[in-house]
Order: structure tokens, then sequence, then C-alpha cells
């Protein structure tokens, strides 16, 4: 079976001071999230798109899905974790509760503020996890990377051809998802705020599908003032 769950359990304090989580903002003529989910419901090998929110929003979100999409029992609301990848397994937890779990069982896990995301980037993810246990989604990087240790002066200048930078879907074979991070120590947990590192970490392999540079997340409102030009464009259909 093939899942995906929507990362919508942060309240987006770098956006500043908001009323509601930045995944709730409007981006043209409908909420961020709904951007996000009607990319997802266009791809018909999910058997669920969950969705990880916070317990208190959770009732918001559900009023939000009738609204804009109506009623539709692929869509489900979940609470979402302390951290991003609790939220991640609180996803697991609830597939292998009312489904079961196999070890072909995949799940595309994406960031709900990453609304510009297609029906290729997502289903190529889904081909790829068939490959491989753990993918990610990213993109060349086109400045030079630089990098200081001591926030001073550069301790080195890393090779450009190598470099990229990570995007979401991260999508997962559920059950290696959930051993590899249950092999952490908490304190591991805490810094391995990535699902994808932890499977580098743990030297097990990553293979990756091409994002776009349309695909961005909305970090601050400088990123949805952007997010907003690129929809008014149409710049993420050409
Ligand atoms: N996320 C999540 N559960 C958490 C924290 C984050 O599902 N406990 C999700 C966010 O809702 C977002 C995605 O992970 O869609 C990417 O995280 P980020 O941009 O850092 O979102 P926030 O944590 O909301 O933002 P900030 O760090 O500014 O508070």
């Amino acid at each position: 079976m093939v899942y995906a769950e929507i990362l919508a359990g942060g309240i987006g304090r770098r956006m500043g001071n908001n009323d509601m989580p930045k995944q709730f903002l409007m981006l043209g003529n409908k909420p961020i999230i709904i951007h996000t989910l009607e990319q997802f419901l266009l791809v018909s090998e999910f058997s669920k798109i969950i969705i990880g929110c916070p317990r208190d929003w959770m009732g918001y979100m559900n009023d939000l899905i009738l609204k804009y999409i109506g009623v539709d029992d692929k869509v489900v609301v979940i609470e979402g974790g302390a951290d991003r990848n609790g939220t991640i397994m609180n996803a697991c937890k609830y597939i292998e509760l009312n489904f079961g779990l196999t070890s072909k069982d995949i799940l595309v896990t994406h960031d709900a503020v990453r609304p510009l995301v297609d029906y290729r980037i997502i289903t190529d993810n889904i081909k790829a996890c068939k490959k491989y246990d753990a993918v990610d989604t990213i993109i060349p990087v086109a400045d030079t990377i630089v990098e200081s240790l001591d926030g001073k002066v550069l301790s080195s200048v890393p090779i450009r051809d190598y470099l990229y930078l990570g995007q979401t879907p991260q999508t997962f074979k559920i059950k290696e998802l959930v051993n590899t991070y249950e092999s952490l120590t908490d304190e591991e947990k805490k810094i391995l705020t990535d699902a994808c590192k932890i499977f580098v970490l743990k030297n097990k392999k990553v293979g990756f599908v091409q994002g776009e540079e349309y695909n961005l997340k909305i970090t601050t409102m400088h990123d949805l003032k952007l997010a907003n030009a690129i929809v008014e464009v149409g710049l993420n259909h050409d």
C-alpha cells in the first residue's frame, strides 16, 4: 500500500506574528495546505492521505477540507508530534494500527508548506521507493556554498558539483523507517530533524529524485510573497 502524509504539525515561528500556523495562511484564493492537499489528491496510488496537524487545529483543518475539497474518505487528520519526525512517527503508528504493515508499504512525507509540489515529483518518489528504502527530493545548488565552523572565517568551500538542496517529498518503506528511527538514542533523535539524514548516518542508501526550484518551502513572509507571485504568473505550470 502507498500512503501519504502531509506534515502540518508545526506552528511557523519564523513566519513572525500570526494568529495561525503558516500552513493555514492564504496563497492566492485558498490556504497553503489546500494547494498541497490538492496535488496529492491527483495521485491515484494513495490509499490514504494523512494530515498531521497540531491538536488544537485538527477541527479547523477538517473544516477546511469540507469547505475546499468536500467529503473525502481518503483524507484523514491526525495529531502531529512534538517535532517533525514525531509527526511522521504518528502517521506510521496510525497506519500500523488501522491497516497493519508489510515490508513493502510506502509513506510519502511532504511539508504542508511546499504547496507548489507537482504530480511528477510525487509519482517519481513512489517509483524510486520501490528500489530504495528511502528517497529524497533534491535540486542542484546554483550558488557556491561555503562553510564556516566558527561564524567568523571560512573553513571550507565544498565542490559545488557534489552539492544539492534538499526538498520534500521524502519517501520511505515504513517498516524500515520505524526500525531505523527506533534504533536512535534520545540524544540522536533531538539532533536528527531530517528523516533522510537518519538513513545516511546509519549507512543506509538513500535514492533521490529531481525536485523543482518552484517547489519552495514557505518559511518567512518573503517566501509567501514569492509563492504568490509564482502562482499568479503560473510559473509552476510551464
Ligand atoms: N512540522 C510538523 N510537525 C512538527 C514541526 C514541523 O509536521 N512538530 C512540519 C511543518 O508544519 C512544516 C514542515 O514540517 O510543514 C517544515 O517545517 P518548518 O518549515 O520548520 O515549519 P515550522 O516548524 O512550522 O516552522 P518554524 O520552524 O518557523 O516554527
